[in-house]
């Protein structure tokens, strides 16, 4: 546990620290460098394995021996479901075994949001809390760190995309009581953001 305690200052605690610019040594910096939302989609699909690494970045398990997550998560519940909207049907992404279950055998893309291009894109990604999953995190604490997780995982994705010339967008503009009902979700789940993915509207590849 911490010592609530503050120190004394070592050095010279200068008012002002002058930072060198940040490296630009191609990778995770250039990757932050080219992140923003894209609201023009093409509505291409993604190809398989495109799909696999964007969900895997997403919420995969990175650490087998512990089944720990690429987002971090409170007192590492796994109460955050990630779906996957596809013109085939709803999926839903189970880490562990890196597979998609059928949800919802119907195209529910254009339900995810209020933006014309949700139905346009090749997928839109649903975040959901399932409530009956967090045991050790207070009542009044679970909303908030709910939207925390999810927001990890968004921008696992927004990193994904940048880094593979993809466009995003996350998004909190949706009718939550549709969408619950067009995704069969149960009393537990929790609607909590969206986040549209697909090939910019311009690229080559679309
Ligand atoms: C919690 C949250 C909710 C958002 N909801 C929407 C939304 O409903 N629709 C949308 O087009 N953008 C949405 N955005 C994206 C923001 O508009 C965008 O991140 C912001 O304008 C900054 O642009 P940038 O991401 O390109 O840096 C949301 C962003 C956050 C963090």
């Amino acid at each position: 546990m911490g010592q609530l305690e503050v120190r004394p200052a070592r050095g010279d605690s200068a008012a002002t620290l002058a930072l060198p610019p940040a490296c630009s040594n191609g990778g995770l910096m250039e990757a932050l460098r080219q992140r923003r939302s894209q609201r023009e989609f093409a509505p291409t699909a993604l190809p398989e394995q495109m799909l696999a690494d964007l969900l895997w970045a997403a919420c995969g398990v990175n650490r087998p021996a512990l089944g720990g997550r690429t987002a971090p998560r409170a007192m590492n519940c796994q109460e955050i479901d990630v779906y996957v909207a596809l013109p085939e049907g709803l999926y839903r992404y189970e880490p562990a075994g890196h597979v998609l279950r059928l949800a919802v055998p119907q195209d529910i893309r254009a339900m995810t949001g209020n933006q014309d291009f949700t139905g346009e894109a090749a997928l839109d990604l649903v975040f959901v809390a399932d409530d009956s999953r967090v045991q050790l995190v207070r009542d009044e604490q679970r909303e908030d760190y709910a939207y925390a997780t999810a927001g990890a995982m968004a921008q696992n994705v927004y990193l994904y995309c940048a880094w593979q010339g993809l466009a995003t967008v996350i998004r909190a503009w949706i009718d939550r009581d549709p969408l619950s009902a067009a995704m069969k979700l149960g009393v537990d789940q929790q609607v909590l953001l969206a986040q549209t993915v697909g090939y910019p509207k311009s690229s080559p590849a679309a």
